[in-house]
Protein backbone atom coordinates (compact mmCIF):
# COMPACT_ATOMS: atom_id res chain seq x y z
CA UNK A 1 0.00 0.00 0.00
CA UNK A 2 1.30 3.30 -1.18
CA UNK A 3 0.66 6.44 1.78
CA UNK A 4 0.04 9.62 0.26
CA UNK A 5 2.08 12.22 2.29
CA UNK A 6 -0.91 13.89 3.65
CA UNK A 7 -1.41 10.62 5.59
CA UNK A 8 2.12 9.77 6.80
CA UNK A 9 -0.15 8.40 9.94
CA UNK A 10 -3.66 7.36 9.70
CA UNK A 11 -5.73 6.36 13.04
CA UNK A 12 -8.92 5.32 10.66
CA UNK A 13 -12.06 4.60 12.40
CA UNK A 14 -10.17 3.49 15.71
CA UNK A 15 -12.93 1.81 18.50
CA UNK A 16 -11.58 -0.20 21.73
CA UNK A 17 -14.25 -2.04 24.43
CA UNK A 18 -12.10 -2.55 27.83
CA UNK A 19 -13.44 -5.72 29.25
CA UNK A 20 -14.76 -4.99 32.98
CA UNK A 21 -16.30 -6.51 35.66
CA UNK A 22 -19.87 -4.84 34.36
CA UNK A 23 -18.93 -6.21 30.82
CA UNK A 24 -17.29 -3.99 27.90
CA UNK A 25 -16.67 -0.40 27.96
CA UNK A 26 -16.44 1.26 24.72
CA UNK A 27 -14.05 3.80 25.27
CA UNK A 28 -13.46 5.19 22.03
CA UNK A 29 -15.37 4.40 18.94
CA UNK A 30 -14.76 5.75 15.09
CA UNK A 31 -11.59 7.81 15.88
CA UNK A 32 -10.18 9.07 12.62
CA UNK A 33 -7.41 11.42 11.97
CA UNK A 34 -3.93 11.76 10.05
CA UNK A 35 -1.15 13.06 10.50
CA UNK A 36 1.67 13.98 8.13
CA UNK A 37 5.48 13.46 8.11
CA UNK A 38 7.06 16.07 10.40
CA UNK A 39 4.34 17.52 11.75
CA UNK A 40 3.84 18.72 14.82
CA UNK A 41 0.12 17.10 16.86
CA UNK A 42 -1.77 17.34 19.72
CA UNK A 43 -4.02 15.61 21.46
CA UNK A 44 -6.23 17.52 23.75
CA UNK A 45 -9.48 16.89 26.02
CA UNK A 46 -10.94 15.94 29.31
CA UNK A 47 -9.12 13.56 31.73
CA UNK A 48 -10.25 9.93 30.87
CA UNK A 49 -11.60 10.51 27.56
CA UNK A 50 -9.40 8.10 25.83
CA UNK A 51 -6.26 10.14 24.56
CA UNK A 52 -3.60 8.18 26.66
CA UNK A 53 -5.64 5.29 24.92
CA UNK A 54 -5.43 6.64 21.56
CA UNK A 55 -1.63 6.57 22.22
CA UNK A 56 -1.02 3.06 23.49
CA UNK A 57 -3.33 1.82 20.23
CA UNK A 58 -0.31 3.73 17.89
CA UNK A 59 2.29 2.80 19.98
CA UNK A 60 0.95 -1.25 19.40
CA UNK A 61 0.50 -1.85 22.81
CA UNK A 62 -3.32 -2.04 22.95
CA UNK A 63 -5.24 -3.74 20.19
CA UNK A 64 -7.84 -1.41 18.46
CA UNK A 65 -11.36 -3.39 18.86
CA UNK A 66 -12.12 -2.12 15.59
CA UNK A 67 -10.37 0.14 12.65
CA UNK A 68 -6.64 0.59 12.60
CA UNK A 69 -3.31 2.69 12.39
CA UNK A 70 -1.15 2.92 9.45
CA UNK A 71 2.42 4.39 9.66
CA UNK A 72 3.98 4.71 6.66
CA UNK A 73 2.31 2.74 4.77
CA UNK A 74 2.55 -0.58 7.08
CA UNK A 75 -0.37 -1.36 9.26
CA UNK A 76 0.74 -0.97 12.82
CA UNK A 77 0.07 -4.59 15.11
CA UNK A 78 2.61 -4.32 17.45
CA UNK A 79 5.06 -2.25 19.51
CA UNK A 80 8.45 -1.43 17.49
CA UNK A 81 11.11 1.05 17.32
CA UNK A 82 9.57 3.30 14.79
CA UNK A 83 7.42 4.49 17.38
CA UNK A 84 9.36 5.85 20.54
CA UNK A 85 7.16 7.04 23.35
CA UNK A 86 7.69 9.69 26.20
CA UNK A 87 6.04 8.98 29.15
CA UNK A 88 5.02 11.48 32.17
CA UNK A 89 7.42 9.90 34.30
CA UNK A 90 10.81 9.41 32.97
CA UNK A 91 10.56 5.83 33.18
CA UNK A 92 14.62 6.00 33.47
CA UNK A 93 16.47 2.45 34.54
CA UNK A 94 17.53 3.59 37.78
CA UNK A 95 20.37 1.54 37.88
CA UNK A 96 22.23 2.91 34.73
CA UNK A 97 23.60 6.20 34.31
CA UNK A 98 22.19 8.51 31.81
CA UNK A 99 24.78 7.53 29.49
CA UNK A 100 23.74 3.34 29.79
CA UNK A 101 19.69 4.27 30.10
CA UNK A 102 19.81 6.01 26.00
CA UNK A 103 22.72 3.10 25.28
CA UNK A 104 20.18 0.58 25.76
CA UNK A 105 17.95 2.10 23.00
CA UNK A 106 20.76 2.51 21.08
CA UNK A 107 21.91 -1.07 21.21
CA UNK A 108 18.34 -2.74 20.72
CA UNK A 109 18.10 -0.53 17.61
CA UNK A 110 21.87 -0.51 16.04
CA UNK A 111 23.63 -3.31 17.29
CA UNK A 112 23.79 -4.41 13.94
CA UNK A 113 23.99 -1.64 11.85
CA UNK A 114 26.77 0.81 13.73
CA UNK A 115 29.84 -0.16 15.42
CA UNK A 116 30.53 0.33 18.93
CA UNK A 117 32.75 3.66 18.33
CA UNK A 118 29.73 5.18 16.22
CA UNK A 119 27.06 4.02 18.75
CA UNK A 120 28.70 5.73 21.69
CA UNK A 121 28.93 8.81 19.50
CA UNK A 122 25.68 8.59 18.63
CA UNK A 123 23.99 8.07 22.32
CA UNK A 124 26.34 11.80 22.90
CA UNK A 125 25.24 13.22 19.50
CA UNK A 126 21.88 12.64 21.14
CA UNK A 127 22.37 13.39 24.49
CA UNK A 128 23.96 16.57 23.15
CA UNK A 129 20.55 17.95 21.61
CA UNK A 130 18.97 17.94 25.00
CA UNK A 131 21.82 19.49 26.59
CA UNK A 132 22.50 16.65 28.90
CA UNK A 133 26.46 15.65 27.83
CA UNK A 134 27.83 17.21 31.14
CA UNK A 135 25.46 15.03 33.03
CA UNK A 136 26.51 11.88 30.90
CA UNK A 137 27.75 9.87 33.98
CA UNK A 138 25.20 10.39 36.22
CA UNK A 139 22.76 7.90 37.87
CA UNK A 140 19.15 9.01 37.84
CA UNK A 141 18.75 10.17 41.16
CA UNK A 142 21.29 12.48 41.27
CA UNK A 143 19.53 14.15 38.27
CA UNK A 144 16.51 16.98 38.27
CA UNK A 145 12.46 16.04 37.24
CA UNK A 146 13.26 18.26 34.04
CA UNK A 147 16.64 16.67 33.20
CA UNK A 148 15.38 13.52 33.79
CA UNK A 149 12.62 14.20 30.88
CA UNK A 150 15.02 15.32 28.76
CA UNK A 151 16.62 11.82 29.02
CA UNK A 152 13.92 10.02 28.08
CA UNK A 153 13.34 12.57 25.03
CA UNK A 154 17.13 11.97 23.90
CA UNK A 155 16.37 7.99 24.25
CA UNK A 156 13.29 8.28 22.19
CA UNK A 157 15.13 10.25 19.38
CA UNK A 158 18.42 8.03 19.81
CA UNK A 159 15.82 5.48 18.45
CA UNK A 160 15.43 7.66 15.10
CA UNK A 161 11.49 6.44 15.27
CA UNK A 162 9.35 7.35 12.52
CA UNK A 163 6.66 8.96 15.29
CA UNK A 164 7.60 10.29 18.75
CA UNK A 165 4.60 9.73 20.56
CA UNK A 166 4.24 11.94 24.36
CA UNK A 167 2.28 11.20 26.76
CA UNK A 168 1.73 14.78 29.39
CA UNK A 169 5.95 14.10 29.00
CA UNK A 170 6.00 17.96 30.94
CA UNK A 171 2.73 17.36 33.28
CA UNK A 172 5.23 16.91 36.25
CA UNK A 173 7.60 19.98 36.13
CA UNK A 174 7.41 23.71 37.62
CA UNK A 175 5.88 25.98 35.27
CA UNK A 176 9.53 27.33 34.04
CA UNK A 177 10.98 23.46 33.31
CA UNK A 178 7.92 22.87 31.46
CA UNK A 179 8.82 26.19 29.68
CA UNK A 180 12.50 25.27 28.88
CA UNK A 181 11.54 21.67 27.46
CA UNK A 182 8.88 22.68 25.63
CA UNK A 183 11.12 24.96 23.42
CA UNK A 184 13.80 22.22 23.34
CA UNK A 185 11.31 20.06 22.10
CA UNK A 186 10.51 22.21 19.48
CA UNK A 187 13.61 23.24 18.41
CA UNK A 188 14.64 19.74 18.08
CA UNK A 189 11.70 19.16 15.87
CA UNK A 190 12.50 21.53 14.04
CA UNK A 191 16.23 20.83 13.18
CA UNK A 192 15.13 16.61 12.94
CA UNK A 193 11.85 17.39 11.52
CA UNK A 194 10.43 14.66 13.51
CA UNK A 195 6.56 13.93 13.17
CA UNK A 196 5.33 14.12 16.83
CA UNK A 197 1.96 13.42 18.60
CA UNK A 198 1.99 15.01 22.08
CA UNK A 199 -0.98 14.80 24.42
CA UNK A 200 -1.35 17.21 26.66
CA UNK A 201 -4.46 18.96 29.24
CA UNK A 202 -2.75 22.61 28.60
CA UNK A 203 -4.24 24.68 25.85
CA UNK A 204 -1.28 27.11 25.79
CA UNK A 205 0.67 24.45 25.15
CA UNK A 206 -1.04 22.82 22.81
CA UNK A 207 -1.19 26.38 20.58
CA UNK A 208 2.33 26.72 21.04
CA UNK A 209 4.38 23.86 19.77
CA UNK A 210 1.44 22.46 17.35
CA UNK A 211 0.48 22.29 13.67
CA UNK A 212 -2.65 20.22 14.11
CA UNK A 213 -4.50 19.89 17.56
CA UNK A 214 -6.94 16.48 17.88
CA UNK A 215 -9.68 17.89 20.20
CA UNK A 216 -11.47 14.35 21.76
CA UNK A 217 -14.85 14.46 22.95
CA UNK A 218 -15.85 12.89 26.29
CA UNK A 219 -16.21 9.33 26.87
CA UNK A 220 -17.66 6.91 26.60
CA UNK A 221 -17.43 6.17 23.04
CA UNK A 222 -15.14 9.29 22.55
CA UNK A 223 -14.13 10.49 18.95
CA UNK A 224 -12.37 13.22 17.03
CA UNK A 225 -14.66 16.29 17.89
CA UNK A 226 -12.82 19.30 16.35
CA UNK A 227 -9.80 19.42 13.89
CA UNK A 228 -7.46 22.75 14.43
CA UNK A 229 -4.65 23.53 12.01
CA UNK A 230 -2.81 26.26 14.12
CA UNK A 231 -0.92 28.24 10.85
CA UNK A 232 1.54 30.33 13.06
CA UNK A 233 5.23 31.11 11.38
CA UNK A 234 8.33 29.29 13.96
CA UNK A 235 10.33 29.33 15.35
CA UNK A 236 7.41 30.02 17.87
CA UNK A 237 7.86 32.57 20.64
CA UNK A 238 5.84 32.23 24.25
CA UNK A 239 5.81 36.01 25.44
CA UNK A 240 5.42 37.52 21.50
CA UNK A 241 2.48 35.18 20.80
CA UNK A 242 1.00 35.85 23.95
CA UNK A 243 0.04 39.23 22.53
CA UNK A 244 -0.44 37.73 18.81
CA UNK A 245 -4.21 38.21 17.73
CA UNK A 246 -3.93 34.92 15.80
CA UNK A 247 -2.37 33.06 18.92
CA UNK A 248 -5.56 34.30 21.25
CA UNK A 249 -7.85 33.24 18.00
CA UNK A 250 -6.59 29.79 18.27
CA UNK A 251 -6.56 29.58 21.87
CA UNK A 252 -10.39 31.02 22.16
CA UNK A 253 -11.03 28.14 20.02
CA UNK A 254 -9.96 25.32 22.43
CA UNK A 255 -11.18 26.61 24.77
CA UNK A 256 -14.53 27.05 23.63
CA UNK A 257 -14.23 23.06 22.47
CA UNK A 258 -13.43 22.13 26.16
CA UNK A 259 -15.08 24.05 28.25
CA UNK A 260 -18.53 25.81 26.15
CA UNK A 261 -18.78 22.91 23.79
CA UNK A 262 -17.52 20.69 27.40
CA UNK A 263 -15.91 18.15 24.98
CA UNK A 264 -19.15 16.67 23.82
CA UNK A 265 -20.22 16.44 19.99
CA UNK A 266 -22.35 13.59 20.06
CA UNK A 267 -25.55 14.49 21.48
CA UNK A 268 -27.57 12.06 19.35
CA UNK A 269 -25.51 9.61 21.57
CA UNK A 270 -26.37 11.73 25.09
CA UNK A 271 -29.54 11.32 24.70
CA UNK A 272 -29.91 8.32 23.56
CA UNK A 273 -27.94 7.63 27.32
CA UNK A 274 -30.21 9.80 28.96
CA UNK A 275 -33.04 8.24 27.61
CA UNK A 276 -31.84 4.61 28.92
CA UNK A 277 -31.20 5.69 32.52
CA UNK A 278 -34.85 7.77 32.41
CA UNK A 279 -32.85 10.92 33.51
CA UNK A 280 -32.61 14.28 31.57
CA UNK A 281 -29.66 14.48 29.38
CA UNK A 282 -27.02 16.13 31.32
CA UNK A 283 -24.36 15.32 29.20
CA UNK A 284 -23.74 18.41 27.70
CA UNK A 285 -22.94 19.95 30.98
CA UNK A 286 -20.46 17.52 32.17
CA UNK A 287 -16.92 18.46 32.76
CA UNK A 288 -14.61 15.90 33.76
N1 LIG B 1 -6.85 -1.26 30.41
C1 LIG B 1 -8.04 -0.71 30.65
N2 LIG B 1 -9.09 -1.43 31.10
C2 LIG B 1 -10.30 -0.86 31.34
N3 LIG B 1 -10.57 0.43 31.12
C3 LIG B 1 -9.56 1.21 30.67
C4 LIG B 1 -8.24 0.70 30.41
N4 LIG B 1 -7.45 1.70 29.96
C5 LIG B 1 -8.24 2.80 29.95
N5 LIG B 1 -9.50 2.51 30.37
C6 LIG B 1 -10.63 3.44 30.46
O1 LIG B 1 -10.74 4.11 29.20
C7 LIG B 1 -11.02 5.48 29.39
C8 LIG B 1 -9.93 6.31 28.75
O2 LIG B 1 -8.73 6.20 29.50
P1 LIG B 1 -7.40 6.98 29.13
O3 LIG B 1 -6.37 6.60 30.12
O4 LIG B 1 -7.10 6.77 27.70
O5 LIG B 1 -7.85 8.50 29.33
P2 LIG B 1 -6.99 9.85 29.23
O6 LIG B 1 -7.74 10.76 28.31
O7 LIG B 1 -5.59 9.53 28.87
O8 LIG B 1 -7.09 10.41 30.71
P3 LIG B 1 -6.03 11.31 31.54
O9 LIG B 1 -6.11 12.68 30.92
O10 LIG B 1 -6.58 11.31 32.93
O11 LIG B 1 -4.68 10.69 31.41
C9 LIG B 1 -11.15 5.70 30.89
O12 LIG B 1 -12.51 5.64 31.23
C10 LIG B 1 -10.39 4.53 31.47
O13 LIG B 1 -10.92 4.18 32.73
MG1 LIG C 1 -3.76 9.77 29.91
Amino acid sequence: MTTTPDKFLEISKVGIDFPTANGPYTALKDVNFFIREGEFASIIGHSGCGKSTVLNIIAGLYQATSGGVILDGREVKDPGPDRAVVFQSHALMPWLSVFDNVGLAVEQVFRDSKTKAERREWIEHNLRLVKMEHAMRKMPHEISGGMKQRVGIARCLAMQPKVMLMDEPFGALDALTRANLQDSVMEIQKELNTTIILITHDVDEAVLMSDKIVMMSNGPAAKVGELLEVDLPRPRERVALSKDDQFNHYRQQVLSFLYEKKGVVDFDSAKRKAKESSEPSIAAEKVS
